[in-house]
């Protein structure tokens, strides 16, 4: 018994892994181990025999457990010591200050567009980019055989074989979210629309996929006048400055009448764009008063209620107000553009934090 003992405690003390100790487990105390073998041997003995060998293995067996137990402590406190040496982590250290992702110039520029709008009472609505040909034409006053439709390089939905409707389409301007917009809280209505547009177009200023941010407001005794105040307080606090002259230029969309396109005073010296002086024009927005059909298909009475609407090019202003030069790459992904012209996350812009730092 002596023996027994003296060849597992040891070998449990020496065991080098938790493996090892429950080779040993087994070959001790498991059901074929020798110890219990032993035990199975009481019942071969006689009485007196058993009366004094039957408390000596219980307590060798009971001995031997606890050893096995207080290693495998032991053992398992070495491997949680070696993993905290190894994989040590010093949550003191100050942040990496190298960034790490960073904001692209459509985001940071939506964000502006919809903090200064929002300023003035405009709340944000959002319409579906796979739009019904009706909600993106014909309710904005454009008719099937409108020359509008064949100018704007409008992406076509696939259309099952012998489906008659009129085909779905890539919406090709922010426009169709007035119609949404009307029909689902009617008037008055003051809101925002950002969002992306499609038009089959690429070139330097061009890019098949866009943003605009469109803008309308309806209510009783709204004029041209409220337009022109809403669109110079929006281009002074977008470019940052305490003057800017805008022109409204006469000119058409079907949605609108009657119809402005706004272009802001700048130069271009120096290869660098600044907005409010200089002798150069640029053109920036379309807008105009609310079309009587347009009101009509939005369900709101044109004879109680007049309306003001504008889109602007999310992208567009945002190479201005950036100086960025090129739009297609804006939609490439290089991360070298992406760190040149992004911004910093979490820099959210407010009208007084600051809208671009
Ligand atoms: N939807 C027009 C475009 O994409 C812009 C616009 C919006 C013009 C609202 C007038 C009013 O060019």
């Amino acid at each position: 018994m002596d023996d027994l003992r003296d060849k597992y405690l040891t070998a449990i003390a020496d065991a080098a892994g938790e493996s090892a100790l429950e080779d040993l487990r087994l070959a001790a105390v498991g059901k074929k181990g020798e110890i219990s073998l032993k035990m199975r041997e009481l019942g071969k003995m006689s009485p007196e025999e058993r009366q004094v060998m039957g408390p000596k293995l219980n307590a060798l067996k009971d001995e031997i457990n606890s050893a096995l137990a207080a290693k495998k402590q032991a053992l398992s406190d070495a491997a949680l010591d070696e993993r905290l040496r190894t994989e040590w982590l010093d949550v003191t250290l100050p942040a990496r200050p190298q960034r790490q992702g960073s904001i692209h110039p459509v985001s940071q520029v939506t964000e502006e567009v919809t903090a200064i709008f929002a300023d003035m009472g405009f709340a944000v609505a959002e319409g579906p980019q796979v739009e019904s040909d009706w909600h993106n034409f014909d309710a904005l006053n454009i008719p099937g055989h409108h020359p509008a439709r064949a100018e704007m390089d409008t992406f076509y939905m696939h259309r099952a074989e012998g489906d008659e409707r009129p085909p779905h389409v890539l919406r090709t301007h922010t426009s169709p979210v007035q119609i949404r917009s009307m029909e689902l809280s009617g008037a008055p209505l003051r809101v925002i629309c950002p969002g992306r547009v499609y038009r089959a177009d690429y070139d330097q200023t061009h890019t098949p996929m866009f943003h605009q941010v469109e803008g309308l407001a309806i209510d009783k005794d709204i004029s041209m006048a409220n337009l022109k105040w809403v669109l110079e307080e929006f281009v002074k606090a977008f470019f940052e400055v305490d003057e800017v002259e805008l022109r409204f230029r006469a000119s058409h969309f079907p949605f609108t009448e009657p119809s402005a396109e706004v272009d802001i005073r700048c130069s271009w010296e120096g290869g660098t764009l600044k907005v409010g002086e200089g002798d150069d024009w640029l053109e920036i927005l379309g807008s105009g008063m609310v079309h009587p059909k347009v009101l009509m298909a939005g369900n709101i009475d044109p004879a109680a209620w007049q309306g003001f609407a504008f889109g602007v090019g999310i992208d567009r202003i945002a190479m201005l107000k950036y100086g960025i030069p090129d739009l297609r790459a804006f939609f490439d992904s290089d991360l070298r553009w992406l760190r040149h012209y992004g911004f910093a996350a979490l820099d959210v812009p407010t009208i007084r934090g600051g809208l671009s730092r």
